[in-house]
């Protein structure tokens, strides 16, 4: 049978980061000391990653201003994302005309082991989110790769009843078997790497990293479960 496709490159929006890409290197960059010999290169510096957030909250702006909006973080790895993002969607709001009144909850989701998906996805803080109904919600999360989290994760929104649904993705992978559903604003679109930091993990590891790096394979073995 063929190789499935990977998503074509160019079509999420966002800023494309070619296969080809090696990143910098780490020494160019500060990052934790105990993290030497687990990363690769430094991916997407966080300087990069704030002036691009910074970007996409006046994308957000100019389509949401004015309506409440209910921002619904997707834990753990969304966190450093969703904070930055609501920072910027702030300031925008202290500094001009328009301003959206927030609202931010944060729910959890866990489906990975390792760097490999499982199917056993679990939504944490979600029992309840009927005021949703009627609202313009924001999910905002930090990866999408395959889509599945998102596509369930949409769906799961949906059966509230909310107005309007958008999401902000920071990063959007170039995977095979991606489902088709694609942020409406994203960050960057990536390879089909496995990239930690920004509140990114691997097992619970390099959530305290500040930029996006790529593991390195030792790296992989050090944190495997
Ligand atoms: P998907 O269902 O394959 O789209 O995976 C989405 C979820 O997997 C994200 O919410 C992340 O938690 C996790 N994930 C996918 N790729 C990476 C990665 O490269 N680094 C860290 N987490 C990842
Ligand atoms: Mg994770």
């Amino acid at each position: 049978m063929a190789e499935p496709a990977a998503r074509p490159e160019g079509t999420s929006g966002g800023i494309v980061i070619k296969d080809d890409w090696p990143g910098y290197e780490l020494d160019l960059f500060s990052y934790p000391a105990h993290y030497c010999g687990d990363l690769d290169c430094v991916f997407i510096p966080h300087g990069v990653i704030m002036d691009r957030t910074e970007r996409l909250a006046r994308n957000i702006m100019d389509d949401l201003g004015d309506h409440d909006i209910v921002v619904l973080c997707v834990l753990k790895g969304g966190y450093r994302f969703c904070v930055d993002l609501v920072d910027r969607i702030k300031s925008l709001s202290r500094n001009s005309d328009r301003s959206i009144p927030m609202r931010v909850h944060f729910i959890r989701l866990k489906s990975y082991l390792n760097d490999q998906c499982t199917e056993d996805l679990h939504i944490l803080g979600a029992e309840d989110l009927s005021f949703l109904a009627g609202k313009n919600v924001l999910i905002v999360e930090a990866i999408v790769g395959t889509g599945k989290t998102m596509e369930t994760l949409l769906k799961y929104v949906e059966a509230f009843s909310p107005k309007l649904i958008k999401v902000a993705g920071l990063l959007v992978k170039r995977v095979p078997h991606n489902a088709a559903c694609l942020p409406d604003y994203v960050g960057f679109e990536i390879p089909d790497q496995f990239v930690v930091g920004y509140a990114l993990d691997y097992n619970e590891y390099f959530r305290d990293l500040t930029h996006i790096c790529v593991i390195s394979k030792s790296g992989k073995m050090k944190y495997k479960i």
